[in-house]
């Protein structure tokens, strides 16, 4: 019979404090949702693992008391609009999404003046003083269906101008106004490095994230969120993939359908802020020694919440 080592010289295994993270969230009544970005080890201690539109379901519907979000501040800002009974804790406090700083309150205020008669909505990577002001908010995968669902055929996008050229493209009866806004690290992504990545795998299908800049989409078999990415890879009968997203996915996908291949479009496409959190992080919140608790004021939460609502009943 074998077992596993617990300890490799005088520090804990993995594996080993991955048991004790299952065993302190189980006593702690606390739900653990990963985003799709977050490393491996994380992912096999948590309850939900998905896209930004997946983990806000999820968010919803959990029924423990506490939520720890491994991912990104906005996220773990919409989980707790979405239960603001509940404790949500934010796994690493240093950790935003760059793309969710790029335009403030007042820049939203005077674009609205700018264009009083066009509906606001807001990529769910914003901060939630943001939503207050918009009309609706979308995820990379709910994006074309809620914005095709809305009244109105005048649209100010904000602020991810790739994913907003994207659902432009698949919506050409939407006026779609865009503003200069992304992120970083998709940003990093060109078409040298696609038509490379295609020259050394002949055979591979370029699937990307429509955050990537219109060039690279068009390039590629399929644009989608996240999750998207790893259905179409996990249910494809091809056998290699180009991955253009977060290098992360290229690793999960290659757990996931082991028989495959998967290769990196980017070297540089790391975002720095989703791996910060750390599994001993999550050892730490789930033990109640880590993190940051999400508060928000009320009336905040209270308007920015009718945008996530309206994407979701649309959505
Ligand atoms: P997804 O909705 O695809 O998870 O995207 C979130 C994100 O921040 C991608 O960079
Ligand atoms: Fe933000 Fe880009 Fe990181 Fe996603 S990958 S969290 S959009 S910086």
């Amino acid at each position: 019979m074998c077992c596993t080592p617990r300890k490799v010289k005088n520090m804990f295994t993995t594996r080993a404090l991955q048991d004790e993270i299952l065993k302190l969230k189980k006593e702690n009544d606390i739900c653990i949702l990963a985003h799709a970005y977050q490393s491996h080890d994380i992912w096999e201690t948590a309850d939900y693992v998905g896209d930004s539109y997946g983990l806000a379901l999820e968010a919803a519907k959990a029924p423990q008391n506490t939520i720890l979000m491994c991912g990104v501040r906005f996220m773990a800002e919409t989980v707790k609009i979405l239960s603001p009974q509940k404790k949500v804790i934010l796994s690493s406090p240093l950790a935003g999404c760059p793309m969710a700083e790029q335009i403030d309150i007042n820049m939203l205020r005077a674009m609205k003046e700018q264009y009083p008669d066009y509906t606001v909505a807001a990529y769910i990577n914003t901060t939630s003083e943001l939503k207050t002001l918009c009309d609706v908010c979308v995820t990379s995968s709910s994006a074309v269906k809620v914005i095709g669902s809305l009244k109105s055929d005048k649209i100010l996008f904000i602020p991810d101008c790739n994913l907003g050229a994207y659902i432009a493209v698949q919506l050409p009866e939407k006026e779609i106004k865009l503003v200069r806004g992304g992120c970083p690290t998709h940003a990093k992504m060109t078409v040298h490095d696609a038509e490379q990545a295609k020259r050394l795998h002949p055979e591979a299908e370029l699937l990307v994230h429509p955050e990537c800049i219109p060039e690279v989409a068009a390039l590629a078999d399929y644009v989608g969120s996240t999750t998207g990415i790893m259905d179409y890879a996990e249910k494809s009968s091809k056998k290699e993939f180009i991955i253009g997203t977060e290098n992360s996915i290229v690793q999960h996908l290659q757990f996931a359908c082991p028989d495959k291949r998967f290769y990196p479009l980017s070297k540089g496409c790391v975002c720095v802020n989703m791996k910060l959190t750390t599994l001993a992080d999550v050892y730490n919140c789930v033990r109640g020694e880590g993190g940051e608790e999400i508060i928000l004021p009320d009336d905040v939460m209270k308007k920015a919440r009718k945008c996530i609502d309206t994407m979701l009943q649309l959505g």
